[in-house]
C-alpha cells in the first residue's frame, strides 16, 4: 500500500495565476511540446540565439579543408558551440555518445561536387534521426536550380516525417553559382522554406537590405558563413547578421579554416550571444590565439 498524504498544510498559491510558459524562439508559439523542446535545446536560454558550427561539408565535398580530422580538429570546438550540424557517419564514427552538445543531422545528399548538386535526395529516414536522439534535422533546398521542385519535395517530406514524431527541420537556401546571393533571391527562398513548413532557415549574409529577408521570413533564420573570408570581416558579418535579425550562425569554414578555431569559435560566442562589437571581438580573438599558441 503506498503511503498516505499525511502533510496537514498544503500550499495552492490560489492567489498566483498560473503562468503560460512562453515560446522566445521565432514564429514557435503553436509546436507540440516534443518538437519545442528538441528546438529550445540548441539555443542559448539567456540570448535567445544560437552559435551551431556546420562540419558537413564531407558528404559532396569529401575531406574538406579543415575536416580531413574530425577527431584532432572538431572536437576541441565542441565545448564552445550550442549544437553541432554534421552528417550521421561521423556522428557514429567519430562524436562520442556521452556528449551533450546537441546535433543537428544533415539529412539530404547524393551528388558530390563532380556532378549536379541539387539533385539530391532525403538521405536519412526520421528514425534514425530519432534513434541519434538528433535535435532536428536539414536538408539543402534549391530554388531557382535545375532540381527545384525535387529539392523542396525533400524537404516537405522531412516535415511531414518531422510532424509525426516532433523533429524540426532546418531549411538550407542552397545558392547556385548562377544566382545572386542579394535580399531579393535570399527573401525569396527564405520565404518559401517558411511558407513550406521549415521550422528554421539556414541563409547566407547579404547586403545591402538583409533585416528585409529576416523580416519577411516567420521562423528563425541562422547565418551561413560561406567561404572562408579574414577573422575580422567574418566577425563582422556575424555581428550584422544577428543586429539585422538572424537568430543565430552555423558557421563552418570560418571557423575550421580559421589560424585559430578555438579562439575563433569563442570570439563569433561573444559576437552572437553578447553582442560584441567585431573590433573587439577581433581583438578577443588576438588575444586568445596568441595565448594559445603560447600555451602549445
Ligand atoms: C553545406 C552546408 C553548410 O553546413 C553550410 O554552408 C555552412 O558552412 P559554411 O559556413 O562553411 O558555409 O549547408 O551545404
Amino acid at each position: 500500500m503506498p503511503e498516505a498524504d499525511t502533510q496537514e498544510t498544503k500550499d495552492y498559491y490560489v492567489d498566483v495565476p498560473q503562468r503560460n510558459p512562453a515560446v522566445t524562439l521565432k514564429g514557435s508559439g503553436s509546436y507540440d511540446w516534443g518538437m519545442t523542446h528538441r528546438l529550445a535545446r540548441g539555443w542559448g536560454l539567456e540570448s535567445g540565439k544560437t552559435v551551431m558550427l556546420a562540419i558537413d561539408h564531407g558528404y559532396f565535398m569529401g575531406p574538406t579543408a579543415g575536416l580531413e580530422r574530425i577527431d584532432v580538429n572538431i572536437m576541441p570546438l565542441v565545448p564552445y558551440v550550442d549544437a553541432v550540424f554534421c552528417t550521421r557517419g561521423i556522428l557514429r564514427s567519430l562524436f562520442p555518445a556521452w556528449s551533450k552538445t546537441p546535433v543537428w543531422l544533415r539529412a539530404s545528399g547524393g551528388p558530390s561536387i563532380l556532378k549536379e548538386l541539387s539533385d539530391e535526395e532525403i538521405a536519412v529516414d526520421i528514425e534514425d534521426a530519432l534513434r541519434l536522439d538528433a535535435c532536428g534535422v536539414g536538408v539543402q533546398v534549391f530554388v531557382g536550380g535545375p532540381f527545384e521542385t525535387k529539392t523542396i519535395n525533400n524537404m516537405t517530406k522531412l516535415i511531414d516525417a518531422g510532424y509525426r514524431y516532433g523533429v524540426p527541420v532546418l531549411g538550407v537556401t542552397a545558392v547556385g553559382r548562377e544566382l545572386a546571393r542579394d535580399a531579393r533571391y535570399l527573401g525569396l527562398a527564405t520565404r518559401i522554406l517558411a511558407e513550406l513548413g521549415a521550422q528554421v532557415v539556414k541563409t547566407y549574409y547579404c547586403e545591402p537590405d538583409f533585416e528585409q529577408v529576416t523580416a519577411g521570413c516567420p521562423v528563425p533564420i541562422v547565418m551561413a558563413g560561406g567561404k572562408k573570408l579574414p577573422e575580422l570581416d567574418a566577425l563582422k558579418m556575424a555581428y550584422n547578421a544577428v543586429q539585422q535579425g538572424a537568430a543565430g550562425v552555423d558557421m563552418g569554414r570560418n571557423i575550421f579554416q580559421s589560424e585559430s578555431p578555438v579562439a575563433m569559435i569563442q570570439a563569433v560566442r561573444k559576437t552572437v550571444h553578447e553582442a560584441l562589437k567585431p573590433e573587439q571581438a577581433f581583438e578577443y580573438y588576438r588575444d586568445l590565439a596568441n595565448e594559445l599558441a603560447k600555451a602549445k
